[in-house]
């Protein structure tokens, strides 16, 4: 199977109510970090995740942490050092320009 699409270097941070959500496990979806059913045809199926009391969560954007759909700082594996942002908790990135 090919390597899911990097949606982004860093984590979403989310506030989520009690319910069902359906984390995008292939990168493609136009509405990240939620399948928007761009998977379609890939192989990939996104992966469906319960919160049963409102909270603060970190969900995974680029498609590489050991534990989806919640980041776990597998990301920071594929930033370079500029993009890297040591003082986060998170490990989301202070800087996301583009690269030349
Ligand atoms: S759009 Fe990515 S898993 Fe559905």
């Amino acid at each position: 199977m090919e390597e899911p699409t990097i949606a982004a270097k860093e984590p979403k941070p989310l506030e989520l109510a009690p319910g069902t959500y359906y984390w995008c496990a292939c990168g493609r979806s136009a509405k990240q970090p939620f399948c928007d059913g761009s998977h379609q045809g890939t192989g990939f199926a996104p992966k469906a995740f319960e919160v049963t009391e409102r909270k603060r969560v970190y969900l995974c954007q680029c498609k590489r942490s050991a534990n989806p759909p919640f980041c776990d700082g597998s990301h920071q594996k594929l930033q370079t050092p500029i993009e890297r942002n040591p003082r986060s908790e998170t490990g989301a990135c202070l800087q996301t320009r583009a690269r030349p």
